[in-house]
């Protein structure tokens, strides 16, 4: 027996026990793994609390690294003894060990340690899709990047700063907005203090940004409409602050003609090929030393209720993994 966090209804941090759990082995297209970590993602709060339905009981996390134990029928492509990182759907990184798909695992190069793949696996490839795919940023260019001191957000910034792009990033404190200067965020906005909207238009001389990536939601998304250039993206791609106010198509005239786009990471790597592209262009920008992976909170998988409440507590800045 192994231990794992478990839920059997959705709420407050309090609902996830940490249970003794059979894994069994992996039937055909499965690998059992030994996890070294869990990532920590603000998803795992909308699971959690019922944000978004899950069926119960069940797992929790969508982020984890460690080693193959053993591995089911027809796995050609990994082997006992690989150390592999993911980020996707079933639920169930928050454990010791698991079985899962083989098809959503990538094998880690030697050069990513464990700690760091369970740091960035799922944030590093979301920033990964959201500026190569989603909205291509171009050189030169400036956007505005919402909770620039996060998880998703430091990478965010080392990487658009590699890219040439300038960052206007907001974040909810001056310790944040240091934070996220020193990670290479050209300018950072309090929006506890400043009205974004208004900073963005003084930053770029009354131009507006091509685009906004927003995660926060709620409170931030008509004040992105209002940064952005005629005919600019809205990336709306996590709602921190709660669910936004449903917008209708006549809005996006209002502000110029914008696109406005809800895209989530799973729709961008459900392919293997697509997959070990994302991965494998995040694993080369960490091995190349241009985007650092912060590990700034560790806290043992048995104190994952202490971790939910300080991700929601706005207290984590970086990346923070649940060591197995
Ligand atoms: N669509 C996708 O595929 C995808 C994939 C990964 C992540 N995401 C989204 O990306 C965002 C960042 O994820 P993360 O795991 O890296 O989290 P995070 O950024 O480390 O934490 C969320 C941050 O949001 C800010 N925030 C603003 N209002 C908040 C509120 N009312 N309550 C709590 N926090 C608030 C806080 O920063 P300040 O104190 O600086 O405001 C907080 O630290 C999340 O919205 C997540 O859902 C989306």
């Amino acid at each position: 027996m192994v231990h794992a966090i478990r839920f059997h209804e959705a709420g407050g941090p309090d609902v996830m026990k940490w249970e003794e759990v059979e894994v069994g082995d992996p039937g055909p297209g499965e690998i059992r793994v030994k996890h070294t970590a869990a990532g920590l993602n603000f998803i795992d709060i909308y699971l959690r609390s019922g944000a978004r339905p899950v069926p119960m009981p069940n797992g929790l996390g969508l982020e984890g690294a460690g080693e193959i134990i053993a591995v089911g029928d027809g796995v050609s492509d990994l082997a006992v003894g690989d150390r592999v990182g993911y980020a996707d759907l079933p639920l169930g990184a928050y454990s010791e060990e698991r079985v899962m798909p083989a098809k959503i695992a990538v094998k880690l190069p030697d050069d990513i340690s464990d700690e760091q793949a369970a740091g960035m696996m799922l944030k590093g490839m979301t920033v990964q899709f959201l500026i190569k795919s989603c909205f291509p940023v171009e050189p030169g260019s400036t956007v505005l990047w919402h909770a620039a001191a996060g998880g998703v957000g430091l990478i965010a910034c080392q990487w658009l700063n590699h890219l040439g792009v300038t960052v206007i990033g907001t974040v909810g404190s001056e310790e944040k907005a240091e934070l996220a200067r020193a990670h290479g965020c050209h300018h950072t906005v309090n929006y506890n203090e400043e009205d974004f909207v208004e900073r963005v238009q003084e930053i770029t001389d009354g131009a507006g940004v091509p685009v906004v990536y927003d995660s926060v939601g709620k409170d931030t998304l008509r004040g992105s409409m209002k940064c952005l250039q005629r005919r600019g993206y809205l990336i709306t791609f996590g709602n921190a602050s709660g669910a936004p106010d449903p917008v209708a198509p006549g809005e996006l005239s209002e502000h110029g003609s914008i696109y406005l786009a809800r895209p989530m990471l799973f729709d961008f790597t459900k392919e293997r090929d697509e997959l070990l592209a994302c991965a494998g262009d995040l694993f080369d920008v960490v091995s190349s030393g241009a985007v650092k992976i912060e590990i700034n909170q560790r806290y043992p998988l048995s104190e994952t209720v202490q971790a939910h409440i300080d991700l929601v507590g706005r207290k984590t800045t970086g990346s923070t993994i649940l060591m197995a």
